[in-house]
């Protein structure tokens, strides 16, 4: 486990799931956190818990990060005001199920704020930072969902593989500066997300074969701290998805276009095409199986 004691961390969307769980793994490293989301109670009791845990100081920052001026806020209380960030989280997202004529259009504005603008701002002026001080650590949780092109997950999938090409590019831009940026993308995970994209998206038996977040987390920071590696982009498959998947390849393939649900058939299309672009981008794919 690295030693983050004396550092900073600011975790994006840290009042549940993911960014929850980067949070306490973060501080279980020993670094000084900072932590966002927009439900204040959450990152309170967050701010209370982890210091306990773990002896490190934590600042809680409600923000609504799809807000005109919030990723500069944000820039603000940490790096203007004498902190700074050695490793930046940018973890806050959200999906919505749906065919996309059918999603209000404000919705899949605020998903594209949150998703693509407010990473990318974020990436941006804490990148400059840490280029400037000659180090630090940018990990961007991109998707599964951002190898491939997705039905009724249209402008997510098309926001995550915005986010994986942004950090391929500027882990090559910021490597001489001794930045490491680092895409994680997490195939199904249990959290609050199937819940806040809607429909059912990952009820009953798909539920059970999500990874855990613990897992997840647990292989992307390895992958972004470990100082040998040089992958800059971490593919993480859950286990279970995938052995099912390659279990029932052949008939799935039979009957593939009778399966009604929109969900199945998304991961179907999904695994083809992570497939295919694992064949094209495996020198920068590092594939760590969770367990
Ligand atoms: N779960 C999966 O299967 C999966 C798979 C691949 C990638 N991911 C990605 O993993 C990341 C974390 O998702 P999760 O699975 O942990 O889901 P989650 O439990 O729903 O967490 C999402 C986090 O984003 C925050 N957030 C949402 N809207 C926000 C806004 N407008 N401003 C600031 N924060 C906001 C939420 O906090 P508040 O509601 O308190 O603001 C919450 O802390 C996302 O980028 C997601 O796309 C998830």
């Amino acid at each position: 486990m690295a030693d983050l004691r004396g550092k900073t961390a600011l975790v994006t969307g840290a009042s549940s799931g993911l960014g929850r769980e980067f949070a306490v793994q973060l501080a279980g490293m020993g670094a000084e956190l900072v932590l966002t989301a927009r439900r204040e109670d959450r990152l309170d009791a967050l701010g209370r818990e982890l210091p306990d845990r773990f002896g490190v100081p934590v600042t809680v920052v409600p923000l609504d990060l799809t807000a005109d001026g919030a990723p500069a806020a944000l820039f603000e209380v940490t790096e203007g005001r004498g902190q700074p960030v050695d490793v930046l989280v940018n973890n806050a997202g959200f999906a919505t199920l749906a065919p996309f004529l059918d999603i209000p259009l404000e919705r899949t504005v605020d998903q594209l704020r949150l998703n693509v603008v407010a990473l990318s701002e974020l990436t941006w002026r804490f990148g400059r930072a840490m280029r400037a001080r000659g180090g630090g650590h940018i990990l961007n949780v991109a998707s599964f969902a951002g190898f491939t092109p997705v039905p009724y997950f249209a402008t997510y999938a098309a926001g995550k593989a915005y986010v994986r090409s942004l950090s391929e590019a500027a882990a090559h831009e910021l490597a001489s500066a001794g930045v490491r940026v680092c895409a994680l993308c997490p195939s199904g995970v249990a959290t609050e997300f199937w819940d806040v994209a809607g429909d059912g998206a990952a009820g009953g038996g798909v539920q059970a074969a999500l990874a855990r977040p613990e897992a997840v987390v647990a292989a992307g920071l390895r992958i972004l701290l470990m100082a040998s590696l040089t992958m800059r982009v971490a593919l993480m498959p859950g286990l279970v998805v995938f052995l099912v998947l390659m279990l029932l390849q052949y008939p799935l393939s039979a009957c593939f276009r009778f399966i009604k649900k929109p969900f199945l058939r998304n991961l179907w299309g999904m695994f083809f095409g992570v497939v295919f672009q694992y064949l094209l981008y495996r020198e920068q794919i590092f594939i760590w199986w969770i367990p």
